[in-house]
């Protein structure tokens, strides 16, 4: 997962594009760099580490100027992160300059053959291979740059988001795309290249998303090709409108975009129910499952696929149609389900979650199951991407751009949507009662506010973020619908603190971890449940008896608890299956606090990219 950024047209295209790679770093920032032609030739400037760096370097060129340009932000899939694996890569005669978000999965065959044909080679990367094989097809083929992009694709297997420019031919970019996000922002006589559409929303807001295996050859004044990469067949792409505003991407007085994102919540759930949730009609209207559900109510199963974060929607969901619906559901990671040859036919439904859309695993394992004539249903939060375009249908979460790595506006719509698609369902077999569905509608309307009045306590759990900052590891405990809360809240801690941090069921801690707790091993424990409070009550007893320190997540107005808990969190209190909106929220604010205070990368944590769009 990088990001590419690109402009033809008639403004100076450095800053549009550095612009453009800052607002993609979230896809990688290992290294940055541009190329862009200044009216002699390619001149290009790339750097190890994040774009400031590059920022830095460029601030001593002088020679960056011009209206043809690209420019990339790395996550490093073939060779390590320094200048010489830094995009663009250029060909041998140093004509051809290429970016690329993918993985080309044969380049080493390919290189062998170049090698052979006399091409050498300065990085490790798939991509320098790919610009050299254009180049080879170019001369041998005599052909011009989009052609030659065309049959060099061809041959080669993998994914990829590309932008090529051609020192001999500086008023054209030609970019393909197959498994990698690419957007063209089509201007008045300018056109902008992204990953998404960020780099380019103050510009225009007609974008046109080039679909798999397609190829556009974009020439200044308007000459543009759209064509498909395998057999040419010439294609006119749907300039769709966008709704996205500048601000919707910015920081806003926020510190991180990931503290930004905790507080948008109550309004990214309001906006997430908008149309869905009629209080007054006392509705629930999701076209998605309406144009389907005899499908939705004929099923065999409902397997739900994700990763991460959105695996542990995936779980609470599990609960949510089990419970409240009683429809059998599985929930699998995409990477194992891709692989397993799971038994799914045409009875079956299956849920694909995902904030970007374009996780490559879980876009594998959509086409799986496609193949095997499931049914598929989306919910994703980018408009557009690859998993809602590849699902039969579905449903956006409204949360607005997610850019902190660590998801967690787009985790509580994706559980508002499972919530409202649970009830829904619920009514529809006939399983809960008109008074009962109205109970739950009158719940779900007031998430928003739960939301709303946990995020008060941030500066209580400031204050508990002093105290566990230095821990090593960390153990996070719940039950029911909170368990797979427990791993989301590990999984934030580890991802932006570094700190080791396990999710488990309350009840299995006997059976192993129970042996991990000491005076240094501090347990978060979500003590909210009404069912199985007692238990958790036994268990946090269990902890402090071994000296374990104990932070509990609890109603307002618990009092057991209280009594034998080191800290305490005190939660709006609300039915069984809407606690998990309500306990995750402390948990994102503790995990955001311990990494501030360790002087974390919290918006861009080591190793990690936004979207994973590699396997
Ligand atoms: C969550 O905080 C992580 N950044 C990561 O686990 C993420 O949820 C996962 O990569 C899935 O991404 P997706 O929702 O865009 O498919």
């Amino acid at each position: 997962m990088c990001g590419i950024v690109g402009y033809l047209g008639g403004r100076n295209s450095l800053d549009i594009i550095l612009n453009g790679l800052k607002r993609l770093e979230y896809r990688g920032y290992d290294s940055a760099g541009i190329a862009i032609y200044n009216g002699d030739t390619i001149a290009s400037c790339k750097s190890k580490g994040k774009i400031s760096k590059l920022e830095k370097s460029l601030s001593k060129r002088k020679n960056l100027k011009g209206g043809l340009g690209i420019g990339h932000t790395r996550w490093a899939t073939h060779g390590e992160p320094n200048n010489v694996n830094a995009h663009p890569q250029f060909s041998n005669s140093n004509k051809l300059c290429l970016v690329h978000n993918g993985i080309i999965e044969n380049y080493s065959t390919i290189k062998q053959k170049l090698v052979k044909e006399g091409f050498t080679f300065k990085s490790e990367t798939d991509t320098e291979v790919l610009v050299n094989l254009i180049e080879y097809v170019k001369t041998k083929e005599d052909v011009k740059l989009g052609e030659a992009v065309q049959i060099a694709l061809n041959q080669a297997i993998g994914a990829y988001a590309i932008a090529v420019i051609d020192n001999d031919k500086p008023d054209e970019i030609v970019v393909a795309k197959l498994g990698s996000p690419l957007c063209i922002g089509v201007g008045d006589d300018e056109y902008f290249i992204g990953s998404d559409v960020t780099p380019f929303i103050e510009y225009t807001k007609n974008v046109v998303y080039l679909e798999d295996g397609e190829l556009a050859i974009i020439r200044n004044h308007k000459e543009t090709f759209y064509r498909k990469i395998v057999d040419d067949k010439i294609i006119s792409p749907t300039v769709s409108r966008l709704e996205l505003s500048l601000d919707k991407i910015e920081k806003k007085g926020f510190d991180h975009y990931m503290l930004k994102e905790i507080y948008e919540q109550p309004k990214a759930i309001e906006d997430t129910l908008r149309g869905r949730l009629n209080i007054s009609k006392g509705i629930i209207k999701l076209s998605g499952v309406d144009d389907y559900i005899n499908k939705f109510l004929s099923a065999n199963k409902i397997t739900i696929i994700a990763c991460g974060t959105s695996w542990h929607s995936a779980l609470v969901a599990e609960y949510m149609f089990e419970k409240i619906a009683r429809i059998p559901v599985e929930v699998e990671y995409a990477s194992e389900f891709r692989y397993r040859d799971p038994v799914v036919d045409k009875n079956d439904i299956i849920i694909a979650i995902s904030q970007s859309g374009e996780t490559a695993d879980t876009l594998a394992a959509i086409k799986l199951a496609k193949s095997k004539g499931a049914f598929v249903y989306g919910i994703c939060n980018v408009v557009g991407s690859s998993i809602a375009r590849e699902s039969d249908t579905g449903s956006y979460t409204h949360a607005g751009p997610e850019i902190g790595v660590a998801s967690t506006k787009a985790f509580t719509t994706q559980m508002t949507v499972l919530y409202l698609i649970a009830v829904k369902l619920s009514k529809s077999k006939g399983i809960i009662s008109e008074k009962i569905f109205q109970k739950y509608i009158y719940e779900i309307s007031k998430i928003g506010d739960y939301v709303h009045k946990t995020l008060a306590k941030n500066n209580k759990i400031k204050k508990i973020a002093k105290e566990f900052k230095k821990s090593k590891n960390c153990l996070y405990l719940g039950r029911g619908y909170n368990f797979p809360i427990a791993l989301e809240g590990a999984l934030k801690l580890k991802e932006i603190s570094y700190i080791h941090a396990e999710g488990y069921p309350a009840a299995e801690m006997k059976h192993g971890p129970i042996a991990l707790i000491d005076k240094d091993m501090p347990t978060i424990v979500i003590a909210t449940n009404k069912i199985n409070y007692d238990k958790i009550v036994s268990n946090i007893q269990e902890i402090k008896s071994r000296k374990g320190k104990i932070v509990a997540i609890v109603s307002e107005g618990d009092k057991e608890v209280k009594k034998i808990a080191d800290h305490v969190i005190e939660v709006p209190d609300s039915v069984e299956s809407i606690t998990p909106f309500i306990t995750v929220i402390p948990l994102q604010l503790l995990s955001y606090h311990i990494a501030v205070l360790l002087g974390k990368d919290v918006d861009q944590p080591r190793n990690l990219a936004k979207s994973v769009t590699v396997e």
